[in-house]
């Protein structure tokens, strides 16, 4: 059964979403990037359902944190135990989330090799049991999705695009590499566009949302013409130009006086320092100056704690 609020049926299209990134997207810097060029929509870093039923609970929920001005706003959540999720699921409505979307692409060693994220593209009736145990403690109220690869070792965007598109989600999220590919492969919009053509073909009330490798506003347009996706989602680039969503050419933030991104450094770091205090450490705020300054290696730097 549909969620009777489903926002993602409302979004202008094509729309764009700030892509979930661990330890980069949190609250502060999704609402830096609002206040600078508004994404359409907003997902939260990756938070691991084993974790929020844990003793060391207050280690992971902080990322679950947001404020009103986030809107609208998806958890973004990862794990293998269906009872884990209908328990977190169960809580997580009371948080103002508008959407629930699950995990099932990452491609961290670590995190795959627990069989979690995109190993789970290795076991669909689990992937089944955790859509269903979401979908009932969220009792149709809020949307599920999932975000995903296109296969594990090689694309299989046939048979993992109908078994996801049988499961009545309300959007999906394709980031068009398979889990073993690295980001040095590119992002696959050929295998993008077949997956948009499946679910013509299965579910035309789906809505798909492309990802990878988008590098600007106008690049975010083309790739949306050229696939048919409804939406674009940017992860990096944003990182590299804050102001992406706003339709700048693709240098924009790069080129900016420095006096400018000097600015926006110091209402980072101050946004960061009123809303976290001691709760985390201002360290964090060293991959930024890096980025606002020379550049965002963010797939290297990707690790989980
Ligand atoms: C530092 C970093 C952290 C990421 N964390 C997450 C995450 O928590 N959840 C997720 O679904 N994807 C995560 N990703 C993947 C991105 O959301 C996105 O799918 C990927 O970077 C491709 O998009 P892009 O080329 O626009 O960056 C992360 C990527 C990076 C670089």
């Amino acid at each position: 059964m549909k969620s009777s609020n489903d926002f993602w049926k409302t979004l202008k299209n094509p729309f764009f979403v700030l892509a979930p990134m661990e330890s980069v997207t949190d609250t502060v810097f999704r609402r830096l990037v609002k206040e600078l060029s508004n994404p359409d929509v907003l997902f939260t870093e990756f938070v691991n359902t084993d974790g929020l039923c844990s003793r060391g609970k207050d280690g992971v929920i902080h990322r679950l944190r947001h404020e009103k001005s986030e809107k609208p706003i998806v958890a973004q959540l990862w794990g293998n135990s269906p009872e884990h999720y209908y328990k977190v699921c169960q809580d997580i409505k009371f948080l103002k989330f508008d959407g629930v979307d699950i995990n099932l692409g990452c491609s961290v060693p670590k995190v795959v090799k627990n069989e979690n994220c995109g190993a789970l593209i290795n076991n669909p009736s689990l992937v089944k049991e955790i859509v269903l145990a979401t979908k009932e403690a969220l009792r149709n109220e809020i949307p599920v999705s999932v975000k995903t690869r296109l296969g594990y070792r090689r694309y299989e965007t046939q048979k993992w695009g109908s078994f996801l598109l049988s499961l009545d989600l309300a959007a999906i999220t394709i980031h068009g590499r398979t889990v073993r590919s690295t980001y040095a492969v590119p992002s696959n919009w050929d295998e993008i566009k077949k997956f948009v053509e499946l679910k013509n073909e299965i579910n035309k009330d789906v809505v798909i949302i492309g990802n990878g490798d988008v590098t600007s506003y106008k690049d975010g347009l083309e790739k949306q013409k050229y696939s048919g996706v409804d939406g674009i989602m940017i992860g990096r680039a944003a990182v590299t130009n804050p102001y992406i969503f706003s339709d700048v050419p693709k240098n924009y933030f790069l080129n900016l006086p420095i006096k400018e991104k000097i600015e926006i450094l110091k209402k980072h770091a101050k946004m960061f320092q009123d809303f976290w205090q001691d709760e985390k450490d201002f360290r964090v705020m060293k991959r930024f100056y890096k980025t606002y300054f020379s550049g965002f290696d963010g797939a290297s730097e990707f690790s989980v704690k």
